[in-house]
């Protein structure tokens, strides 16, 4: 848990609380980013399952790709470290479409945006609140539920951030993807991933992928630190042990209290009413 306060773990921009580890400067500067038509990017509020997708895709790339840090993480010298590398990049991002750089938009990039129930994400994020030391403080689950649906935590409200994109659902450069359809039939979702990116993958490379893109492997894999413990996709943390927690379906039944769900549902219906999502 922090001892730091919210006023030096947060600041806003544009109404959408960062933490400052994103600095000021860099979303300032955001709109100059030089896009390429070849980037795929890796959209996701957090909690949503941002690690696991980054997993199956560089599985599916045979090829050297990179997968960057967040856009939209670090100072100002961001734009330059990303305009230096000379892969292909995935680049993943939690901003909200009015927000990210005009220059993927007109390039038509593609998109992967992962949604997931938004009470299991607010339960994730609660325990990620808790244990992260770049976030700030928060003692139960009663205040963290009142915050998250306020929108008043990092990267501000979920229903905001999932409309803003919902609205581009008919664009062909944007697939939506659901972390409960992966949880259901994994291979699936991977096949319309490799058919989205032009990938040609055989069956039993679907299958070897999802063998090793199962919430126990990727765990396995963090622990072992096979992979950079200092590299997360994250922009909230550098710590990739606090990403793999339980990788549940329903695990908010264990935390929302009847009067609780009842009031996060009418705000859903209420916010969602215009999505046909
Ligand atoms: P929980 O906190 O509910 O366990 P993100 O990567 O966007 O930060 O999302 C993290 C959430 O995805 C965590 O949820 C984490 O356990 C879950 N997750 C990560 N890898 C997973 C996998 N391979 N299978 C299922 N869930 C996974």
């Amino acid at each position: 848990m922090s001892n730091s306060s919210e006023a030096e773990l947060l600041h806003t921009f544009k109404g959408i609380p960062f933490t400052t580890r994103s600095s000021p400067e860099l979303l300032k500067s955001l709109d100059t980013f030089k896009a390429r038509e070849d980037d795929v990017l890796l959209v996701s509020y957090p909690k949503s399952g941002t690690h696991w997708l980054a997993g199956v895709i560089t599985k599916l790339y045979m090829t050297q790709v990179t997968v960057t840090s967040p856009i939209e993480f670090g100072d100002i010298s961001q734009l330059e470290e990303l305009n230096k590398l000379s892969s292909k990049r995935i680049i993943p991002t939690h901003l909200d479409y009015n927000m990210l750089p005009q220059n993927f938009k007109n390039k038509k990039c593609k998109m992967i945006y992962i949604s997931r129930n938004p009470k299991d994400t607010a339960v994730s994020m609660f325990h990620y609140y808790r244990d992260n030391p770049n976030l700030p403080t928060v003692d139960t689950w009663t205040a963290f539920f009142d915050l998250f649906l306020k929108g008043n935590v990092v990267c501000g409200s979920w229903f905001d951030h999932f409309l803003s994109w919902a609205e581009h659902e008919d664009e062909n450069n944007i697939l939506f993807l659901f972390y409960e359809d992966m949880k259901k039939d994994l291979p699936k979702v991977v096949k319309e991933i490799a058919l989205f990116l032009g990938l040609n993958i055989s069956d039993n490379d679907i299958q070897d992928i999802c063998e090793k893109s199962s919430f126990s492997e990727m765990k396995n894999d963090t622990e072992k630190e096979n992979s950079d413990p200092n590299h997360t996709v994250c922009a909230l943390t550098s710590n990739r042990k606090l990403i793999f927690r339980k990788g549940a379906v329903g695990d908010w039944k264990n935390y929302f209290t009847p009067k609780q769900n009842i009031r996060f549902q009418e705000i859903f219906n209420e916010k969602m009413k215009l999505s046909k999502m």
